[in-house]
């Protein structure tokens, strides 16, 4: 049996010992295993290697993935999505691991209704908005990163009498930006799941403004489009001269957290395990209620993650 791995979309901390431990753990099982360089763009263009430890090799605390991403653009079309499975066929794969985010389940899906196809997905996203699990892989690196950022940026801010706006990433999803603001104590959080109509939060900020209050953490998600609109507020309604933080990149990168390495060895143990013992099964390897489980792709894309409600009701304490 051949099993391969790739990565596909944004990079996660996480990748990288989930790609150790896939080749540690295929050979240990006395099967072969292959890497998939350059995501999906490079399943086109046959980026495909037999793996030998050396490959594999002190990557393990790293984060980034070290075998590459891509988002790719012609995997939208029919025909390149036939040549990456001629790929497979001719190197003999019958068994693929793809980390990956929502987009590339989605392309999986797609590919998978066409071609008789045999994976596992394991959700590797900062953003943490795959519908059916409730972790995905480099969020917990990504949450330490902004957490490491926000106690800085507390330091400066608790220094001047100023408003801090730090936006985070998170794509659609107001996930980090929330979990940030509760575990920041961020006075303020701005999330696309809920409308941002701050008049009692503008009435007791201001209050507490007059009453000494000397500084503001506000937390927005890029996913709102609302950073200017709430920098306008803090300076104008406020009343509070207001500096800018936009996280960017960062939050992708960093080594992974003891959390995200010890769930890479789940996921892929669940993964290669179920490939072992099964053919034509595309599945995704989720972590709900603190349990593993395998669930059909399908059912992983046909809906929009939702963020847990008593995260949401975190919201009403702010206002
Ligand atoms: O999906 C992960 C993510 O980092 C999002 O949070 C962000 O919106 C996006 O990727 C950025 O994508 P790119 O690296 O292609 O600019």
């Amino acid at each position: 049996m051949s099993f391969a791995i790739m990565c596909s979309g944004g990079d996660a901390p996480g990748m990288n010992p989930a790609i150790k431990k896939f080749v540690d753990y295929v050979y240990k099982q006395g099967e072969v295993p292959y890497l998939i360089y350059d995501g999906l763009e490079g399943l086109i263009d046959k980026k495909i290697k037999k793996a030998i430890h050396s490959d594999v090799a002190g990557i393990l605390h790293n984060g980034g993935t070290k075998i590459r991403s891509s988002r790719s653009k012609r995997f939208f079309e029919y025909d390149y999505r036939a040549q990456a499975y001629n790929n497979l066929k001719e190197f003999g794969i019958t068994k693929l691991v793809v980390l990956g985010g929502d987009g590339s389940f989605r392309a999986m899906e797609k590919f998978s209704s066409e071609f008789d196809l045999n994976f596992v997905g394991i959700p590797s996203t900062i953003d943490n908005d795959i519908n059916g699990t409730d972790y995905c892989l480099g969020v917990d690196t990504a949450l330490n990163v902004i957490r490491d950022a926000l106690d800085k940026i507390r330091d400066t801010a608790s220094s001047f009498n100023r408003a801090f706006l730090v936006e985070v990433m998170g794509r659609e999803s107001g996930y980090l930006a929330i979990v940030s603001s509760i575990i920041s104590g961020a006075e303020v959080c701005v999330i696309p799941e809920a409308s941002f109509e701050p008049t009692l939060l503008t009435k007791r900020l201001k209050d507490e403004v007059a009453n000494g209050r000397n500084y503001i953490l506000a937390i927005v998600a890029e996913g709102t489009k609302k950073t200017t609109e709430v920098y306008n507020w803090l300076q104008d309604e406020i009343g509070l001269e207001t500096r800018v933080s936009i996280l960017g990149h960062i939050q992708r990168g960093g080594n992974p957290t003891v959390f995200d390495r010890l769930m890479a060895f789940d996921f892929v143990v669940l993964a290669v395990d179920h490939l072992m013992q099964h053919s034509n099964s595309n599945k995704v390897a989720v972590y709900k209620k603190g349990e593993f489980a395998l669930i059909e792709i399908e059912d992983v894309v046909s809906t929009k993650y939702q963020l847990p409600k008593r995260y949401l009701d975190a919201l009403n304490l702010l206002d």
